[in-house]
């Protein structure tokens, strides 16, 4: 039986997420938004199962605002909320963004609640907790999407710098998906080469500022809101390896209970993500300074989660 793929919320994120899962044939999409969006979800859907006829694609596509077409789901991703605007940090999104997530989290508990959900709203780290607080699941159903994303950029950075194809670029970024997110240069490499002999120092720098920076770089060069084409592809790389039980060590926002020395929040870590959703969690030896910098990236989460009022 064909898969279905829940996304709530069908804006520039959603319509992405809607078209790869297609195109991927992932499985059958359903994209859920709020009666004033009727329209415009009601309108991709046709759009895209007008496209699946191009290419062939056998997946199926449909817009609704009735939280009952999200039953027997096996996927939900998340984007129901507000985008940055210029000026604006993640953190700045808390309070809207909450309101719209309880919403979100009370029609997953009641229509699908054995569903892997994947979050994509910001703040990322706050809203993940806030659903799995709300909903309920074991926390092996729960993860947000940040780590594919910064990763990404790092390497799209990396591959410009060297000139040399992204496909062989090997990196990792970890910690909350903020601006002190850590990627870890240590563990990156290019070819099987250590990154940093293939680098000097303060083009290193430029690109892990670059990195941290990449959400907002975007946020300024759109005006009216925040990344949409990458934030779709990291979430449906996820959403893949689960279904398919691909096994994927992927970098995501996963609740940690002592690993990092972390507990009770949910922050950027490599997981593996298979049929049983987060089915581990790997840690790495870090060094000292590295570790500094992912106690500093936690100090940040902790700080936005700690003010979350459920
Ligand atoms: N239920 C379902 N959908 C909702 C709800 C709700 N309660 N509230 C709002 N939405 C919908 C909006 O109607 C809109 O269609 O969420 C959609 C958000 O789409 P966009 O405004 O285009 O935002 P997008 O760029 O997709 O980003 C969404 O992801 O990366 C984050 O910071 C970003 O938090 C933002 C989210």
């Amino acid at each position: 039986m064909k898969k279905k793929i829940a996304l709530i919320g069908g804006g520039q994120i959603g319509g992405n997420l809607a078209l790869l899962s297609v195109q991927k044939s992932l499985g059958d999409v359903v994209i859920f938004d709020i009666p004033a969006a009727e329209g415009l979800v009601k309108g991709k859907a046709l759009d895209i199962n007008q496209l699946a006829a191009v290419d062939g694609y056998d997946c199926r596509c449909m817009g609704s605002t009735n939280p009952a077409d999200l039953a027997g789901s096996d996927v939900v991703i998340v984007t129901a909320g507000v985008p940055r605007k210029p000026g604006m940090s993640r953190e700045d999104l808390l309070e809207i963004n909450l309101k719209i997530i309880r919403e979100v989290a009370a029609n997953i508990q009641a229509q699908c609640p054995e569903a892997f959900v994947i979050n994509i709203a910001n703040p990322l780290d706050a809203m993940v907790f806030a659903l799995h607080k709300i909903i309920g699941q074991k926390k092996q159903l729960v993860a947000g999407m940040a780590g594919v994303l910064d990763t990404s950029r790092f390497k799209c950075f990396v591959a410009q710098a060297l000139g040399c194809s992204i496909r062989d670029i090997d990196a990792l970024v970890l910690g909350g998906h903020g601006d002190d997110m850590v990627p870890l240069l240590r563990h990156s490499t290019v070819g099987g080469v250590p990154l940093c002999e293939l680098l000097p120092k303060d083009k290193l720098d430029a690109i892990v500022k670059r990195t941290r920076e990449g959400g907002a770089e975007l946020v300024a060069l759109y005006k009216t809101g925040s990344a949409y084409f990458g934030p779709a592809a990291s979430a449906i790389v996820m959403a893949e390896s689960y279904l398919l039980d691909r096994k994927r060590i992927l970098p995501c926002a996963a609740l940690l209970e002592g690993e990092y020395g972390i507990s009770g929040y949910f922050f950027g870590v490599p997981a593996q993500i298979g049929a049983g959703g987060v089915e581990k969690i790997l840690e790495l030896k870090l060094e000292d300074a590295e570790k500094a910098e992912l106690a500093k990236s936690f100090a940040s989460v902790k700080k936005t989660v700690d003010s979350v009022q459920l």
